[in-house]
């Protein structure tokens, strides 16, 4: 059989040097774990305007849905932000998203002991926390009909529509359930049913869904109280389902739990392939992080976190997924800090490459 196949977006910015150490820890696996990926490299954002004209190139797409699993860093900057809308590097990765269908975005928010300090919440109610927001990312209030701004009378009025039909709703809620079985049983869907006709719908279809899994455990919460239970309480939750409006927010609230943007890793994933695997795409949630670039100071975790996640969702590696995320951890408590990681007093950071070396390093001890 084939190697699975891995293609590599690095992209703009810092995205190439967090990149060029998630490639060490591919070698790694694939040295020491018997774990080889094809892996192949193109261009995506202003690198691929710079050599095409355009933010994706069709080849490049095409490539996208071939392969098993894509890895982006993160595109744009400053050099393109008066490029036409139609080109700008963003609109590379909204392509790639588009026509993957990734309908279905997992942002976990995980907080690293070494790292519990860090949260703007006290220790004791981040230590330890694990939990899972899966946001539906194709549908809903960013893309329903009718949009825009209309003259009413002698004013204005801006217009958008929050529309899910049952089966977008149902894609969603399964792809949840499913994680939620490989994980703790317990799921918690996220709407307004008291106040949006969608919101009721998107309860009614989640239940019925739920159905199919008798071994998880549903509730069902109304998403400002969401929010309101999320720093209060965070632990309380395993996996949370909800719609895209809700999730954009509730998701960047959660990663806030665990502090630094640079440990933040992502994975989007649409409907499965021939080969059963889900087309996905995995990425880092920061961006290309124009203010440190070519500094050596970027943080590789979250771009490495998402390979790990890679190797959870597309490549069926649980268990070394967990290995490598054991390593993350073990460094962090070594108390190996890249400079967005400093808190405590006197301690040096360490560059992109050093982190990663560090980490490939904690890889060889877990052998
Ligand atoms: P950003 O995430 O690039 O940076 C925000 C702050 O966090 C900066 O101070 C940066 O130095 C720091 N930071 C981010 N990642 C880090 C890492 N791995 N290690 C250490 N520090 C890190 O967001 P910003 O500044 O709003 O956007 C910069 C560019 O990135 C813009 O062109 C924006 O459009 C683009 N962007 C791209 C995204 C993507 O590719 N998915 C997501 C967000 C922004
Ligand atoms: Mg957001």
């Amino acid at each position: 059989m084939s190697n699975p196949s891995l293609l590599i977006l690095p992209g703009d910015g810092i995205g190439p040097e967090v990149m060029a150490e998630v490639r060490k820890v591919i070698t790694w696996f694939g040295d020491k774990r018997d774990l080889a990926f094809d892996v192949s490299e193109d261009l995506v954002g202003g690198a691929a305007y710079d050599a095409h004209g355009v933010p994706l190139h069709d080849d490049t797409m095409a490539k996208a849905l071939e392969v098993d699993a894509v890895l982006l860093g993160a595109v744009g900057g400053p050099k393109y932000d008066d490029l036409d809308f139609s080109v700008k590097p963003e609109r590379g990765l909204l392509r790639l998203r588009k026509e993957m269908d990734l309908y279905s975005n997992l942002r976990p928010a995980q907080c690293f002991d070494a790292l519990a300090d860090f949260s703007s919440l006290k220790k004791d109610i981040v230590a330890g926390l694990d939990i899972m927001i899966v946001r539906e990312l194709t549908s809903g209030v960013y893309f329903g009909e009718p949009r825009g701004i209309f003259e009413e009378g002698n004013e204005r009025v801006g217009i958008n529509t929050q529309r899910y039909t049952e089966s977008e709703i149902e894609r969603a809620a399964r792809s949840a359930f499913e994680l939620a079985m490989r994980r703790n049983k317990k799921l918690c869907s996220m709407e307004k049913a008291n106040v949006m006709e969608s919101g009721i719908l998107w309860r009614e279809v989640v239940t019925r869904v739920g159905a199919d899994y008798p071994e998880v455990e549903l509730s069902h919460m109304y998403a400002d109280n969401g929010a309101m239970q999320l720093v209060r309480a965070p632990k309380q939750f395993d996996v949370i389902v909800t719609d895209n409006l809700f999730g954009d927010i509730l998701s960047d609230c959660a990663a806030m739990l665990t502090g630094s943007l640079g440990m933040l890793p992502s994975a989007s994933l649409g409907a499965p392939m021939d080969n059963g695997r889900p087309k996905a795409m995995y990425e880092p949630v920061h961006g290309s992080a124009p203010d440190i670039t070519g500094q050596g100071k970027a943080n590789p975790i979250a771009c490495i976190l998402s390979f790990a996640m890679a190797l959870r969702y597309s490549f069926d590696q649980g268990a070394e997924a967990d290995r490598l995320e054991a390593a993350v951890e073990q460094v962090l408590a070594d108390g190996v800090r890249t400079a967005d990681l400093l808190g405590e007093e006197g301690v040096t950071p360490v560059s992109t490459g050093e982190m990663g070396d560090c980490i490939v390093a904690a890889l060889d001890a877990s052998l």
